[in-house]
């Protein structure tokens, strides 16, 4: 029998789920590949645990960014080593769901889709992200009702109303959460004078980031060295600047979700009005964005439940789809 697989390459975090095993894999996008070789070292934790202690021959990479591929070669093994890490072997020949940012050019989808034909699928469909989350959300896509999620990620931001099966109206930005720790490092080296490791500026995001300013932990002192001579220290950082970093992000994710609410055709607009908006993707586990966002536009807004996981529960839905489709198929072929 074919092996169906969901897949969901983001900047930060990658997810691969099956039919039949639900989520196999949820890991940073990451590979490790013997550059000598070309083999395929590492992929997810594993990689991501070898920064920093890897022969020079061996390199990490991260093949992502702002919600693409930014290396072709690099992406098409990292999904071969997924397979691999799932137990789905080249010669089955997977049939694959993967989700793309609505953004996407087409050169992007062309690379994204070729890439996992050279990793060894088969047959590659492509659903839009934002899609697959009002999917995996249980909302009524299908019907003439009109359902509104905003999906915010590492890399990219998107905000859809979808109605009867598609998407109506839509805006999609090249940002997300992973700028707000770019802002927050910068920061940190011109006004503090230090440099800080990325996935500690990450955690200093995810504990003190506050989308209405106010504090939650006032301050967290850190580890970090210094940008002249490189000398470690302990840096006391507060929510103020943590704060700081998020204004340049929040204020384009509003402006964008506005601009999208008031583009809508009035009667899924009232739709959204009475039924209110999911937020998903990582960064809508920001502390107060749900009421930032209700706030600016007046509509209620929820937070998804394991909101990083809703892309992927949307395509492993379609892949239930598609193989009780093809039941049918086979049913009627005999
Ligand atoms: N509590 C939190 N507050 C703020 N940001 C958070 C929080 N928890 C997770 N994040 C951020 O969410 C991001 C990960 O979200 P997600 O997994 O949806 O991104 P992705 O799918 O990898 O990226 P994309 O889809 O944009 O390419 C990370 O940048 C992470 O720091
Ligand atoms: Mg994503």
């Amino acid at each position: 029998m074919a092996l169906d697989v969901a897949l969901d390459i983001g900047t930060a975090s990658t997810r691969l789920a099956t039919a039949q095993r639900g989520v196999l894999f949820n890991e940073p996008t990451m590979v490790a590949i013997d550059t000598s070789s070309g083999d395929v070292v590492e992929v997810g934790l594993g990689a991501l645990e070898l920064v920093g202690r890897t022969p020079r021959h061996v390199v990490v990479f991260r093949p992502f960014a702002q919600g693409a591929t930014v290396d072709f070669d690099v992406t098409a093994r990292l999904i071969a080593g997924l397979f691999d890490r799932a137990g789905i072997s080249k010669l089955s020949r997977a049939r694959v769901v993967m989700s793309v940012p609505s953004l996407a050019t087409a050169i992007e989808r062309r690379a994204l889709r070729q890439a996992a034909i050279q990793a060894g699928a088969r047959e590659v469909s492509l659903v839009e992200s934002p899609l697959a989350a009002a999917i995996g959300l249980g909302l009524p896509v299908q019907d003439p009702i009109g359902s509104a999620v905003v999906l915010l990620g590492a890399g990219a931001s998107e905000v859809v109303v979808v109605s009867l099966g598609g998407i109506v109206t839509g805006r999609a930005r090249r940002i997300g959460s992973s700028d707000v720790d770019g802002a927050l490092a910068t920061l940190l080296r011109v006004q503090r004078g230090v440099v800080v490791a990325p996935r500690v500026v990450e955690e200093l995001k995810i504990t003190l980031a506050d989308a209405t300013g106010s504090s939650r932990a006032p301050q967290e002192i850190v580890a970090a060295r210094t940008v002249d001579r490189g000398v470690p220290v302990s840096v006391e950082v507060d929510s103020d600047l943590v704060h700081r970093a998020l204004g340049d992000v929040l204020n384009a994710l509003v402006r964008m979700v506005e601009e999208c609410l008031s583009d809508t055709p009035p009667d899924l607009s009232q739709d959204v009005s009475s039924r209110g908006m999911t937020l998903a993707g990582g960064f809508a586990q920001l502390s107060n964005l749900d009421g930032l966002l209700a706030q600016a536009t007046g509509v209620d807004v929820r937070v998804a439940a394991q909101p990083e996981l809703v892309v992927i529960q949307g395509l492993q839905y379609c892949l239930e789809e598609m193989s009780s489709l093809h039941a049918l198929f086979r049913e009627a072929d005999r």
